[in-house]
């Protein structure tokens, strides 16, 4: 009878674990290239979620100082069906994101 119960838990074990696993998302895609003065980096999962950016030092807008400026975007589905990208960019003027859903000023 133990012996029953033992092989039915390793069974249940076995049964749950790969159902588990299928729920979370894998990374299909994931690259970066990071230089002292600029990186780039992406990444892509197999349920549809992706986003990249890349970034470089540059002149500030007035000229006065040298900033670390980065751009990027991502998209996803959302749980309603929609499709969400999000352009954004992160600089001096701090992070202005862009995308149909959002709101503008
Ligand atoms: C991509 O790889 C980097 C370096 O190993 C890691 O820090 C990062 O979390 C990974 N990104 C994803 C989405 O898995």
């Amino acid at each position: 009878m133990k012996f029953l119960i033992v092989f039915v838990a390793l069974f249940a074990l076995a049964v749950a674990a790969p159902i588990g696993d299928e729920s979370l998302a894998q990374v299909i895609r994931n690259e970066s290239d990071v230089g002292p003065e600029s990186h780039s980096a992406s990444y892509e999962t197999n349920n549809g979620i992706s986003a990249s950016e890349s970034g470089k030092l540059r002149a500030s807008n007035n000229q006065e100082e040298t900033i670390y400026a980065v751009q990027g975007q991502y998209s996803y589905t959302a749980p309603d069906g929609t499709p969400i990208l999000v352009r954004w960019i992160a600089d001096e003027n701090g992070f202005q994101p862009e995308g149909a859903h959002l709101p503008t000023v």
